[in-house]
């Protein structure tokens, strides 16, 4: 275990779209964030791969979808993403939020007391499940931080769902319309991504041993009060990373798998520093008997792949290069960027993609555009 090397966090969360305009207009329009590249699947260039993005394209807050328009509805189960949540600084935005979505038509549930954090729920036009959660008070609610993660929580009953009032969680929103996303609703990137295993104690030998995230949280799923829920995190004793908590809900010895597709996550990225840190990775994996891809390069980062041992697609991806290899800051997202060996195909493969302009979806939803 000493010799683990440790992921700072989450570098990238990748998803399946239908339909990238669609795709465009909720992330980028609805939810305000920068589309910070648009270019092809490396792997299948007739696909297009959104990337979305804080300052540039910051590891931990990048989000990608792959468009595959015929792709099938896929749903969560074992082996598979359940949801993906985002960072919100305070209650007060996550009430925005929600009347935000709301008022785009976007069915929202919530917000919820977690307790480490307060959440609200919705789906995106595929179906993926998303929640916004807000950034507090933290963990170290109920164990002390030098101590996370080492004995099973029991949530207190008003955390539970017979302890809600759901009437008044429903009634919960902001007074006014917003359309606008206002710098204090800054969506912050990953704040967690959460995922369905089979077996807890062999995803903690994968998340701990491979990936050197610690647990930090053994708990059970507050909407059932049963399903043991168990969060890793990069920590050392006296706090937790940004953009670094993964967390499971244990299904023992169910065959419900996840289906890829649609409104499915594809794979999740976790972070090295530099190509020698992702080699000592691949040592570690190796050394466990999971088998990894080569090194490939994925132009903005390198990346190798493998499969955490209930079937999950992860990636480990460098933190460089970056975004801004083959674009200005200001004109990021706005072209279409392809890697060298496919430049010769552009004519081909621009005329195969469908035109992507930003437009925003709360605006064709609420009727303000019309305004
Ligand atoms: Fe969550
Ligand atoms: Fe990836």
């Amino acid at each position: 275990m000493s010799d683990t090397p440790i992921t700072t966090g989450f570098h990238h969360i990748t998803m399946v779209s239908n339909h990238a305009p669609r795709t465009l207009a909720f992330y980028g329009g609805l939810l305000g964030l920068d589309l910070v590249k648009r270019t092809v699947n490396f792997d299948d260039p007739g696909a297009y791969h959104l990337y979305f993005g804080n300052d540039a394209g910051r590891p931990g807050t990048i989000l990608t979808f792959f468009e595959w328009p015929d792709a099938p509805r896929g749903h969560w189960g074992v082996g598979g993403i359940h949801h993906l949540a985002l960072g919100v600084d305070t209650p007060e935005a996550q009430l925005k939020w929600k009347r935000r979505l709301d008022d785009a038509g976007v069915r929202v549930s919530g917000p919820i007391d977690r307790g480490y954090f307060r959440s609200i729920y919705f789906g995106d036009p595929d179906g993926q499940v998303l929640e916004i959660a807000t950034k507090g008070p933290g963990y170290d609610i109920d164990e002390p931080m030098e101590a996370l993660g080492r004995t099973l929580v029991t949530p207190p009953t008003e955390r539970l769902p017979e302890g809600r009032d759901e009437a008044a969680i429903a009634e919960l929103t902001h007074p006014e319309p917003v359309p606008v996303v206002t710098d204090d609703m800054r969506l912050r990137g990953i704040h967690h991504i959460t995922g369905i295993t089979d077996d807890l104690e062999r995803a903690h030998d994968f998340y701990a041993g491979a990936l050197g995230l610690p647990l930090v949280k053994k708990t059970l799923n507050q909407d059932d009060g049963k399903t043991e829920h168990w969060f890793w995190a990069r920590y050392d004793g006296t706090s937790i990373g940004d953009h670094s908590a993964m967390t499971l809900f244990g299904w023992p010895g169910s065959d419900y798998r996840a289906r890829p597709g649609a409104g499915q996550t594809h794979h999740i990225a976790f972070r090295a520093e530099s190509e020698d840190h992702q080699l000592a990775f691949r040592e570690t994996l190796r050394g466990m008997g999971i088998e990894t891809t080569d090194v490939l390069d994925r132009s903005y980062f390198r990346s190798i792949y493998f499969r955490a041992p209930d079937g999950l697609l992860c990636e480990i991806a460098t933190d460089g290069p970056g975004f801004l290899i083959d674009e200005d800051r200001a004109t990021l997202g706005t072209a279409l960027r392809l890697p060298g060996w496919l430049d010769e195909r552009r004519d081909e493969i621009e005329k195969a993609l469908r035109p992507l302009e930003l437009r925003d979806a709360y605006a064709a939803a609420s009727g303000s555009e019309r305004a």
